[in-house]
């Protein structure tokens, strides 16, 4: 594990780079997003937004969703296309996360994907997951 200088002199570690490079970000900070798992249902999504933002930030806000296999998953809200919030425009599909505005699909690992009329999968832009799991009872997100 290395670390790296950036500019403005922060130091950050090579490892949590790569993390965010490849479309997951982490820290330490598990946040439970809620107390009572089984109330997301599969194919269900809720929208998580931070009740006390440190000052002068705005609130972290992540929309956690269950497959139908009963696997959940955690990511950025806003759909990478044209933002719309998958909060409201979103749809769970089997394992994946549509966004109905334009039916880009999003896998539980944030790969982005479109299919065409034919069948055919195009790779999109990818959208940021965040660690989530599933712990006495309730659901946490690692933010
Ligand atoms: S805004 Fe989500 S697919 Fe276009």
């Amino acid at each position: 594990m290395g670390t790296d200088t950036t500019e403005n002199g922060a130091t950050e570690n090579s490892t949590d780079k790569n993390k965010v490079e490849n479309g997951m970000a982490e820290s330490n900070n598990w946040v439970c997003v809620l107390e009572d798992s089984s109330q997301l249902k599969p194919l269900q999504i809720m929208e998580w937004v931070e009740s006390n933002p440190a000052a002068g930030r705005p609130p972290k806000e992540v929309v956690v969703w269950r497959s139908e296999s009963g696997e959940v998953c955690a990511m950025e809200p806003r759909c990478p296309h044209q933002w719309s919030h998958l909060g409201n425009e979103g749809l769970v599909v089997g394992e994946e996360m549509i966004c109905v505005t334009h039916f880009w699909a999003f896998e539980k690992n944030g790969c982005g994907w479109k299919e065409n009329e034919a069948g055919r999968r195009d790779r999109k832009s990818d959208i940021e997951v965040f660690p989530c799991k599933e712990e006495d009872g309730g659901i946490f997100v690692q933010l």
